[in-house]
């Protein structure tokens, strides 16, 4: 029996069809060809602009096929809706939501929602799977709000260069002090953003880094902006006036052992309790809300080394240490609405140091952590704000000369590397800004310094 033919389906018609479309797929082809090709040539020349064209969009691919999965095996699940038979078991897992994911400059951003008894740290922990499972150089996740939290990704690791130079021009001296005076931009976060130590978000900062891990090059690019602003600068450096002596010039005093560091930090704490007389006579609670003509100069006292100040080796310096100790945890504690700020340094804080230390670091706000050679001093530094952060500083190697884990502004901690500042910009920007240096009463005494 012959086959019946299909009306309008012959074989003629099909290869009619198929020479027809020849032109579509070459130009197909050839737009496949251009499209690979440009990626390729973006990837080499211009790496951000490929992140965004392409990178991006694969790196999205692979968050939305292997979600489920990375859920599942990362328990990131929460149980469904119980079945009504009493008998039957929960229903079907319910999946985290993944929202808001936007392309960076280095990786991406988004939210994890997540559903009612899972907590942030179920995320917080998986971090690590989910850079693996989306072939990326990290994911920090941060609480962000009830019932979510925020995700930043990492496609390479933006620190792998060192910043060249200050992302902020420093500013012209201006008469009367202002709050941005206060922030002094010191290197590249990790989300591409400028690293800024921000004395009127943070007023007390904690800096702490094994030796040779970039703590005072951090302080001199931070010393070199403030120097060009109407502040002043006092120094503690118990090691002799090593580290600081070259901001010496610009300092308004600087005490280069314990006994003087004791007498400075009376002459602080006195200095604090007129600031906090003069805010009662105005009837206001902070020297920023006093008239411009009586506002006093803000005050940033740099503390390097301070196991120098807080462990003694005799008898005779115990008083001078107890006293020096005690003027600067109050400092700390009385200083952010008078305009004194305390920025203090070590290779390491430990219990050894006593109690005082710990109540010092209540009141440093600001916290920023270095390569460190034991665990006790990313705990002292990190643990008790950001306890996530601690196993991230024990990351940082000790050739990540400047690399730091942070306090940021707005989710908590982050990565960062501060510029490479040479000692010849700092000596540059000493003596450009020498006289600038302003006269504290009572406190550049010359009896001692
Ligand atoms: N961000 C950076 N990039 C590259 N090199 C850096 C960076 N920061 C610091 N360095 C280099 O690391 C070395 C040590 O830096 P620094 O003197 O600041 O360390 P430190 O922590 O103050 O050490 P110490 O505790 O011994 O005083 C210097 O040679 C400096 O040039
Ligand atoms: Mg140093």
């Amino acid at each position: 029996m012959t086959p019946t033919p299909v009306p309008g389906l012959r074989l003629d018609h099909l290869a009619d069809l198929g020479r027809s479309l020849i032109p579509y797929a070459i130009l197909a082809g050839c737009l496949l060809a251009v499209w690979t090709i440009a990626g390729v040539l973006l990837a080499w020349k211009a790496p951000r602009v490929w992140w965004y064209l392409y990178g991006f969009w694969f790196l999205r691919l692979r968050m939305a096929r292997s979600w489920k999965r990375l859920c599942l095996n990362a328990n990131l699940t929460a149980a469904g809706q119980p079945h009504r038979s009493r008998y039957a078991a929960g229903g079907p897992p319910i999946m985290p939501l993944l929202l808001r994911v936007r392309p960076r400059r280095n990786g991406a951003t988004g939210l994890i929602s997540f559903n009612a008894g899972q907590v942030p740290e179920q995320f917080i922990e998986a971090a690590d799977a989910m850079a693996h499972a989306w072939r990326v150089h990290a994911v920090r996740v941060a609480g962000s709000g009830r019932g979510r939290v925020k995700m930043t990704v990492l496609h390479d690791d933006p620190l792998r260069g060192t910043p060249g130079k200050l992302r902020t021009l420093l500013k012209e001296p201006d008469a009367a002090p202002a709050v941005e005076d206060l922030v002094a931009t010191v290197g590249t976060r990790e989300d591409g953003e400028p690293w800024a130590i921000d004395l009127g978000m943070f007023p007390h900062w904690l800096i702490t880094g094994a030796t040779q891990s970039g703590k005072s090059t951090l302080i001199n690019a931070a010393v070199s902006q403030w120097a060009s602003r109407p502040l002043a600068l006092v120094g503690i450096d118990c090691k002799g006036g090593m580290e600081l002596g070259p901001h010496a010039p610009r300092l308004s005093a600087l005490a280069t052992d314990r006994h003087q560091a004791a007498i400075l930090l009376e002459r602080l704490r006195d200095e604090a309790t007129r600031r906090m007389q003069l805010c009662r006579r105005h009837g206001q609670r902070s020297i920023w809300s006093l008239p411009r003509s009586v506002r006093p100069v803000p005050v940033i006292v740099i503390v390097d080394e301070l196991a120098e100040l807080y462990l003694v080796a005799s008898r005779a310096e115990k008083d001078a240490a107890l006293s020096a100790t005690a003027n600067l945890l109050r400092l700390a504690q009385l200083g952010a609405t008078l305009g004194m700020h305390v920025v203090v340094a070590g290779q390491r804080v430990g219990s050894d140091f006593g109690n005082g230390v710990t109540a010092l670091r209540a009141q440093l706000g600001g916290r920023i952590c270095l390569a460190v050679n034991d665990k006790e001093t990313a705990v002292m530094t990190l643990g008790d704000l950001y306890p996530d952060a601690v196993e991230a500083a024990q990351h940082i190697g000790p050739h990540e000369k400047g690399v730091a884990i942070t306090t940021a502004d707005a989710f908590g901690w982050v990565r960062a590397r501060s510029i490479k500042f040479p000692n010849e910009a700092l000596d540059a920007a000493i003596e450009a800004t020498a006289h600038l240096t302003p006269s504290l009463p009572g406190i550049d005494h010359p009896v001692l310094f």
